[in-house]
């Protein structure tokens, strides 16, 4: 009986001392996951913060390089009406020289002249205005974003001899930067120019289309180069990826247009290979008028 009553007691020690051993641990292991937590979490914020200075440094040189495309287009778009006033200079001095040069016939020059800095004065405000940094989202009709897109490049395209066809089967209004949504087109068109130029086909075609299915809104822009490489396929929309040289790309195009698409605007931006060549397909929600 003293035996048994000895044992119980020990017995009821052992639970006591099991209990407390446990409560230890519990205690402890618990402040063992809070510090692993806070070092977990210091962890994520830390590498949230390198993934967001990526990508700010990605969309700055993003805006570097469509400077320089923009640049590019200015340039293109002054040659003709530069040559021209050359032309109308050396008339003057031709007329001048050969005494013709009355008040009427300086007056006709001068006119000319005036004509085309107006239009060189224009390329620069329509630049300006789709081109210019600006954050405001707005509701904008599909169409008339395509349309400010390519009176921006259909210069450089007819001098490419590339035939740009057009065809809208239903325009619709969408959401988003106004002005980055061109920025996208526009990077997908210069690819399409570049690709037609460099592979050096014959009859050189860019098919654009608009449609409405299912409540959004496509533009198929499609281009008739051969497409993409195999070996390139997955990787065009990686930032810096370039087939080109240095002094030709960049490889921030695609990469900043699918940002656009998908992160600004909550679309898709996608590519197949078609039989004639590559087909970029942006789709977005149709917004309601
Ligand atoms: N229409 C196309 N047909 C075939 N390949 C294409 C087409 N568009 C893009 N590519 C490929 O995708 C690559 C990446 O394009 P992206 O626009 O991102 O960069 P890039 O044109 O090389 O340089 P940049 O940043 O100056 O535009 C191109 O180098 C090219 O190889
Ligand atoms: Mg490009």
């Amino acid at each position: 009986m003293f035996e048994f009553f000895i044992f119980n007691q020990y017995y009821i020690y052992f639970i006591f001392l099991a209990i407390l051993i446990f409560v230890f641990y519990l205690f402890s292991r618990r402040k063992l996951n809070k510090s692993y937590n806070k070092k977990l979490e210091s962890e994520v914020n830390k590498q949230l913060l390198l993934l967001r200075q990526k990508d700010e440094l990605l969309i700055a040189q993003s805006k570097l390089a469509a400077v320089g495309e923009t640049l590019s287009h200015i340039a293109h778009q002054w040659k003709q009406p530069l040559n021209q006033i050359n032309s109308v200079v050396l008339n003057i001095e031709e007329d001048f020289e050969e005494k013709k040069l009355n008040k009427k016939l300086l007056e006709n020059h001068l006119n000319e002249i005036e004509k085309l800095t107006f239009y060189m004065a224009d390329t620069i405000t329509s630049f300006n205005t789709y081109l210019q940094p600006n954050d405001k989202k707005e509701v904008f009709s599909v169409k008339e974003a395509l349309n400010n897109a390519l009176e921006l490049v259909d210069k450089l395209l007819e001098s490419k001899k590339i035939k740009c066809k057009l065809s809208i089967k239903e325009d619709s209004l969408i959401k988003g930067v106004k002005n980055e949504f061109i920025q996208a087109l526009l990077v997908i068109l210069h690819n399409a120019k570049d690709v037609l130029e460099e592979r050096q086909i014959h009859t050189k075609k860019i098919a654009i289309k608009i449609y409405v299915k299912n409540i959004k809104a496509y533009i198929e822009i499609e281009d008739n180069a051969g497409g993409i490489k195999d070996k390139d396929f997955d990787k065009i929309f990686d930032p810096y990826f370039t087939t080109k040289t240095h002094s030709q790309g960049t490889g921030h195009g695609l990469c900043m247009a699918k940002m656009i698409i998908e992160k600004s605007m909550n679309g898709k931006l996608n590519v197949k290979n078609e039989k004639k060549g590559a087909k970029f397909c942006i789709s977005l929600a149709k917004e309601l008028k």
